[in-house]
């Protein structure tokens, strides 16, 4: 989730000139709002019951799954983005995205109480957290820090890691996932709203989700810069078992989602606690990212995919990093770092926001497409050349961010 200054409508008239210049031209964020618009409202439209939440698209229609799945946070999240942006820009309908985040936010409140699984920050930050940050509706806290405690209770005190996979109680193996950097927002935010650990305090919510970072940094990182995607410990000691991959090509390869993860993560947590050691690992990991990225900005699903073509790459992935690109811009204080994290912004927004990329038509239910949940070399593309929710959610922060941007110069 990110933090952007509020804008009022006749500035937003002057975003265009305001806006640093992409270096092949500035982004029209009002024009890709509008495609945004209507593609969220319209998926809204067609589901009455607001049950389903969109996961993946292969065309004009979008995969449903129920609220109890790790991506339900992301469309809320994502008409929440639109009604900021309605607001800012005094659209006559601001009111209707209101209540259309509002009603979808609503269905995930029974996720407060799930310990199934790591994921409730993506599924209940997105969502309550923005609804929250947007609308200040004290009933959401209640829902954030029970989401908090709920997440906390997979907290393995011996092995100093919040498990990732598997279930609370298993004692023969913790398997901890890169992704996991994405969901201690919740804790620290919950930590600074009243939320507590179970059976703990506000301190223990947050020092969990620091040494949970801290293990993070000791275990997923490779000399170069890249990140293991999976670790598996012993629960008992923390003693590595094995570290590999689940969702890309190889042990030793490189998942390029999970690298963006890493990179947001600790460029999240760099920015609320101040840490040096924090912004360090975000740096490396982009670092990392940015050397091996193709000239047309969107990484193959996995660094060594060694495979060609649109097909095979993961345009959520460019989403994830670009808004963390954003916030190392902010963070770094040398100014030849900030250029560089400046310029890998607004290049990946441009690709982004620019064909065979973005998707204007409604042929089309998502914004972007030739997306990976996992890298895969199957010519049949059941894994790759899709569509994913959260690539149009990051998308949709960053352009916020764009506008924040110009409107502070
Ligand atoms: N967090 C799951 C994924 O990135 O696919």
């Amino acid at each position: 989730m990110t933090r952007h200054l509020p804008l009022c409508a006749a500035l937003a008239a002057l975003l265009p000139a305001l806006a640093p210049a992409a270096p092949d031209g500035a982004v029209d964020v009002d024009r890709i709002m509008r495609v945004a618009a209507r593609k969220l409202a319209a998926f809204d439209a067609s589901r009455a019951d607001k049950s389903g939440y969109p996961t993946e698209a292969k065309g004009a229609t979008w995969v449903t799954v129920p609220p109890k799945d790790w991506v339900s946070g992301f469309y809320p999240g994502a008409l929440w983005y639109l009604y900021e942006y309605a607001q800012a820009c005094q659209w006559p309908d601001a009111a209707a995205w209101r209540g259309r985040a509002e009603a979808w936010t609503a269905g995930l409140e029974a996720q407060q109480h799930n310990t199934g699984t790591h994921d409730l920050g993506f599924m209940m930050f997105d969502s309550y957290g923005n609804g929250h940050r947007l609308t200040q509706n004290a009933d959401y806290v209640k829902v954030i820090n029970q989401s908090a405690q709920s997440l906390a209770a997979r907290y393995l005190p011996q092995a100093r890691v919040i498990r990732s996979w598997g279930k609370v109680g298993d004692m023969d193996k913790a398997l901890i996932i890169i992704d996991n950097m994405m969901n201690l927002e919740l804790l620290l935010w919950a930590s600074q709203h009243g939320g507590t650990a179970p059976g703990g305090t506000s301190e223990d919510l947050r020092t969990l989700a620091l040494t949970h970072a801290d293990r993070t940094i000791e275990l997923f990182f490779r000399p170069d810069g890249s990140t293991y995607h999976v670790v598996e410990l012993d629960p008992k000691t923390g003693t590595v078992q094995r570290k590999r991959t689940a969702q890309g090509k190889a042990d030793e390869s490189c998942w390029s989602r999970g690298q963006t993860w890493a990179i947001y993560g600790f460029a999240y947590l760099a920015e609320a606690t101040g840490e040096r050691r924090y912004l360090d690992a975000s740096l490396k990991a982009a670092r990392f990212y940015l050397d091996h990225l193709p000239a047309d900005r969107v990484p193959p699903a996995d660094y060594s995919s060694g495979l060609d073509g649109l097909e095979f790459k993961d345009s959520s992935a460019a989403a994830i990093a670009l808004c963390a690109f954003f916030r190392l811009h902010r963070l770094v204080q040398d100014p030849a770092l900030k250029k560089t994290y400046l310029d890998a912004a607004l290049a990946t927004l441009r690709a982004l926001t620019s064909e065979p990329y973005f998707c204007p038509g409604d042929e089309h239910a998502s914004l972007l497409r030739y997306a990976a949940r996992n890298y895969h070399a199957d010519p049949a593309h059941r894994l790759t050349n899709t569509s994913l929710i959260w690539g149009d959610y990051y998308l949709l922060e960053a352009l916020l961010q764009y506008r924040a941007l110009g409107a502070a110069r």
